[in-house]
Order: C-alpha cells, then sequence, then structure tokens
C-alpha cells in the first residue's frame, strides 16, 4: 500500500528548519500542499514559517504569484510543536544535521509516529540512503529527496532509489517533486548521486591543470568561461561553493568509488584548505577578493607588441583553419621553408608529442585549440625549446580575430579539450554504471550546475571521437589510468553511434 501523491490537500512534514528545510516547506505550500515543520530548537519552526511567510509575500509583490495563492500557501504553513504532530503527514522530509547517528534516530522517531505507508525522505547530500535505512522497519518506502540551496530557484530535486525503496515510493516522490514545482530526477544511492559526483571532473582536473603549471586559475577559468561557455569558471566556483565543502566532498566521493583515479583531486586543493584559504566567504581562496568580496582579476589581456606571422607551414590538415587564416591574413605553406612557424592544431596531444611525431622544428612550432570557441578566446602552447618570438608572432595573428589569446605551458588536451574530456568521460561513466539515465544525467548537471552542456551530450558536442581521441593522447602521454575512456564513451565512439544510444 503506498500514498497517493495526487491528493489535493497532502501533509508534507518537514524535519529541521534551517536554510534546506525553509526551502522545502516553502516549495511545498506554494505548491499547493501543506506543511509541518519540526526543529528540535526552541522557536525555530515558527521563525521559519515567519521567514517563509516573509518571502511568499515578497513573491507576491513581485507578481510571481496571486494573492490568493500568496495568502493559501502561508495558510497552509504550520509549526509543529512536537514530531507527533507529523503522525498523519503523507511524505516526511529530513533536513537536520548531516550526521549518519543522528539522522538514523530521527528516522526511527518518524517511523514510530507516521502511518506505514507514509514516504520518509532525506535530504543528504552525502550519507547513503541505505545507511540511513539499515535503522528502519518499512524500508521500502524511505528514499533521498535532494534539494539544492537555494532551494525555491533550484529547479532540480534527485529522488535517490536505495536499494530497497519500492518503485511506488520512487514514482509518488517524482510526482510530488513536479508538484513543488521542481524538475525532478531519479538517481541511484551512490557516492556524491548525480550532480556532486558529475561535478568533480571539472574541479578536479581544473586543481590538476593548475598543479601541473599549465595555466593560472584566472586564465583556466577564463578559457572555460569564454571559450566553452561556462557560466563561471571552475576555481570561481570552487572559491564560491567554499574549499571546506568541495575538498571533503571530492574526498568522500574519490573514497566512495574506491580510489578510481579518475575522481582524485590535487594536493593544491588540501592545501588551500590547510591554509584557511577557504574561498570568498574568507574573501581569500584561489584568487584575492577586495574589501566588497569581489575577486580580483590580474591582467588577462598583455599586449602583444611583436608583428604577427604572416605564414605558417601547416604539416597536418587543421580542420576550419582556412577562413580564420583568410581573416587573419596568414598564408598557409604546404611546404616547410626553413623559416616561417609551424602550425599544429593538435587534439588530445601535448606540442611536444607532435613535434616528436612529425620530426618538426621545436623551435618554430605553435599548437593552437582549434576546437572550442577560438573566436572568443584562443588557447596557444609550445614544446619547452620553442622561440618566443615565434609563438608572439602566432598570438598575434589570431588576436586579429580572437577577443582573448592565451598561452598556456605545453599540455595534452591544452585546457579546454582536456577539461571537458574528462567531465564528458565522467557523464559517459555515470551512464555506463547506471547513475541515472543519459538524459537525466545531462538534465541534472543542466540545471544543478549551470552546465552549458550536460556531461553525456558534451561528447556529442565535441565530437564522440575526438572526446576519445583526446582521453587516449592523455592517457597514453601520461601513463595514467586518471585518462582511461569509459566503456560507454569508448563503445560508441568504435561504432560510430550517438552518444546517447541505449546499452
Ligand atoms: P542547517 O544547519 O541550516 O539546519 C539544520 C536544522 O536542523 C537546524 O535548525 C537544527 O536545529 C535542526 N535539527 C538538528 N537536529 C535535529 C533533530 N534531531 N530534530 C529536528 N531538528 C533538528 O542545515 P542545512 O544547511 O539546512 O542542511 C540540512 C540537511 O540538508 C543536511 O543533511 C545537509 O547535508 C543537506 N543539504 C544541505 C545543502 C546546503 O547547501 N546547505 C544542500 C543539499 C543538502
Amino acid at each position: 500500500m503506498s500514498i497517493d501523491p495526487h491528493k489535493e490537500n497532502l501533509k508534507v512534514g518537514v524535519i529541521g528548519a534551517g536554510a534546506m528545510g525553509r526551502g522545502i516547506a516553502q516549495v511545498s505550500v506554494t505548491g499547493g500542499m501543506q506543511a509541518l515543520i519540526f526543529d528540535t530548537a526552541d522557536g525555530a519552526a515558527q521563525k521559519a514559517c515567519d521567514f517563509i511567510g516573509g518571502m511568499i509575500d515578497r513573491s507576491v509583490e513581485k507578481g510571481r504569484l496571486s494573492e490568493t495563492d500568496g495568502s493559501n500557501a502561508k495558510n497552509n504553513l504550520i509549526a509543529a510543536e512536537k514530531l507527533e504532530d507529523l503522525s498523519d503527514c503523507d511524505l516526511v522530509v529530513e533536513a537536520i544535521v548531516e550526521n549518519l547517528d543522528v539522522k538514523q534516530k530521527v528516522f526511527q522517531q518518524i517511523e514510530s509516529v507516521v502511518r506505514k505507508e507514509t514516504i520518509i525522505a532525506s535530504n543528504t547530500s552525502s550519507i547513503r540512503i541505505a545507511s540511513i535505512a539499515s535503522a528502519c522497519t518499512h524500508k521500502d518506502r524511505i528514499a533521498g529527496l535532494h534539494f539544492f540551496n537555494p532551494v525555491p530557484l533550484m529547479k532540480l530535486v534527485e529522488v535517490i532509489n536505495a536499494t530497497e525503496t519500492s518503485a511506488e515510493t520512487i514514482e509518488a516522490l517524482n510526482v510530488i517533486g513536479k508538484r513543488m514545482g521542481r524538475v525532478p530526477v531519479v538517481v541511484k544511492d551512490a557516492p556524491g548521486f548525480l550532480v556532486n559526483l558529475g561535478g568533480r571532473a571539472y574541479t578536479t582536473e581544473a586543481m590538476r591543470l593548475a598543479a601541473e603549471g599549465v595555466a593560472q586559475p584566472h586564465e583556466i577559468d577564463a578559457i572555460m568561461r569564454d571559450a566553452c561557455g561556462f557560466r563561471m569558471g571552475p576555481f570561481e566556483l570552487a572559491d564560491l561553493t567554499g574549499i571546506d565543502v568541495n575538498f571533503p566532498v571530492s574526498q568522500i566521493i574519490y573514497s566512495g568509488y574506491f580510489y578510481d583515479k579518475r575522481l582524485a583531486t590535487s594536493p593544491i586543493h588540501e592545501s588551500m584548505m590547510e591554509a584557511g584559504r577557504l574561498g570568498r566567504k574568507t574573501k581569500a581562496g584561489f584568487y584575492d577578493y577586495d574589501d566588497n568580496g569581489q575577486i580580483i582579476y590580474p591582467d588577462l589581456d598583455p599586449k602583444i607588441k611583436d608583428n604577427p606571422a604572416a605564414r605558417a607551414y601547416v604539416p597536418e590538415d587543421i580542420e576550419g583553419l582556412e577562413p580564420i587564416a583568410r581573416d587573419i591574413g596568414l598564408s598557409i605553406l604546404k611546404e616547410d621553408d626553413g623559416i616561417s612557424p609551424i602550425l599544429v592544431a593538435p587534439v588530445g596531444e601535448d606540442c611536444t608529442s607532435v613535434v616528436h611525431r612529425l620530426g618538426l622544428d621545436v623551435k618554430r612550432t605553435v599548437a593552437v585549440d582549434m576546437l572550442s570557441g577560438i573566436y572568443q578566446h584562443t588557447t596557444v602552447m609550445a614544446a619547452p625549446g620553442a622561440d618566443d618570438a615565434v609563438v608572439r608572432s602566432i598570438m598575434a595573428a589570431f588576436r586579429k580575430v580572437s577577443n582573448r589569446v592565451t598561452r598556456i605551458k605545453d599540455s595534452p588536451g591544452f585546457v579546454a579539450q582536456r577539461l571537458q574530456a574528462m567531465i564528458a568521460n565522467l557523464g559517459s561513466e555515470m551512464a555506463q554504471i547506471g547513475i541515472a539515465s543519459p538524459e537525466d544525467i545531462d538534465k541534472g548537471m543542466k540545471l544543478g550546475l549551470n552546465y552549458p552542456h550536460g556531461s553525456v551530450e558534451l561528447a556529442e558536442h565535441l565530437g564522440v571521437k575526438n572526446t576519445l581521441k583526446i582521453l587516449e593522447n592523455l592517457q597514453q602521454i601520461t601513463g595514467e589510468e586518471r585518462y582511461r575512456p569509459s566503456l560507454w564513451l569508448r563503445r560508441r565512439a568504435l561504432l560510430n553511434l550517438p552518444i546517447h544510444t541505449p546499452n
């Protein structure tokens, strides 16, 4: 027997009146349901109701909610004095401290007061639902309902399907999630669930690039914003979330997946935490901040005074180069004249490997990332031993059509190819191990983290074959397990199939 999630006056109990509990109660009542808030701290539930009432009033003032809906929502908000007041709730959502022992005890208490069919869900972001459910009697009605902060603004909700959760429970939470005005995605009960796991690649590979000295954090951020359309660079995001949050989350997920190297972060991440540079909240992180808490960005666009290169030897065909060469007045030579710059556009290789593979003159060889937003932000790199003046002449040439040109240190996959391939590889692996459907993985990453493309569809955007090539080159050049391509990606690349093709 299970609850009817469509029932008109459905009752949602919310335990914990903190930031998350308030948001969950708010979307419950604005979704036309009743919300009963319970908190052990004296007066906390009433304070939460007053706070939510204020938020609803503001929505009415701004015209987002009609006056009738606003007053109905407020009437549906109840501060519960004791846990027993939640006895006839259809759903109870727990949003208290992130501690397994405490959550297990509270779940037992909830089970002792509610009906047998009442769904009990946790908003935990890092504890396995199965661990909480292990203390319960009726495990089939226990699930996760993972919201994002701030709840009223973040549309996504992860419905966490634990081993013992029944299909009816998941279906009911899907319906209730939609009634709350959210977009539910059904996710496996695994470390980091969907969004926190999927977000690891952007953070940890960026740390890795900085640790290798490939580029400075502000340069990596600018490349990802300009050339790849991310709203925030990985270091801006890490500073905003707080290093004290994202470093432990990285560690939990890394150990939760039994030290899969693809999920490892870098020692610089921990160094920031140890140094107390926690990001925006401490006004110091990967960035320095002014007194108003705004990032102080180092100068990004050093003036290139050199003359632009007029000709370049192009030893391997570069797709898309011709129109750009025309625009920047660069003649393409098919034979090496022994003096002109040599232009290459590797996919997943570093410049050193291309020079070595083709037997080129290292002094004159410059690599350009032609896969990512060249007009918005061009990335160039050269091998050790390159002539700086030659590199600058190529930078000056591309500057004619590009808003920004950044020179990075030699790196397999530059910055953008490498970061995007790692995100797409993790998205593919999540599809392979069934964290969620490929479509829901994409939905989750776009709604939960504002990514311009979902992690799975990003492979399609880069080219499925290109994505595999970047990873294979990275793996071969570095010799590292970290860059091992997901079988999901590999199979679709080899068979020339769209990345969303089901198993
Ligand atoms: P919070 O610290 O703002 O609020 C927790 C509330 O729970 C407090 O009001 C406290 O008095 C109350 N509480 C503690 N023990 C209780 C008990 N035994 N019975 C009833 N009330 C109790 O915490 P926040 O940020 O709202 O987080 C709550 C949960 O949501 C945690 O599990 C957290 O991991 C999860 N979460 C938090 C997110 C965030 O960005 N803050 C995002 C997604 C999930």
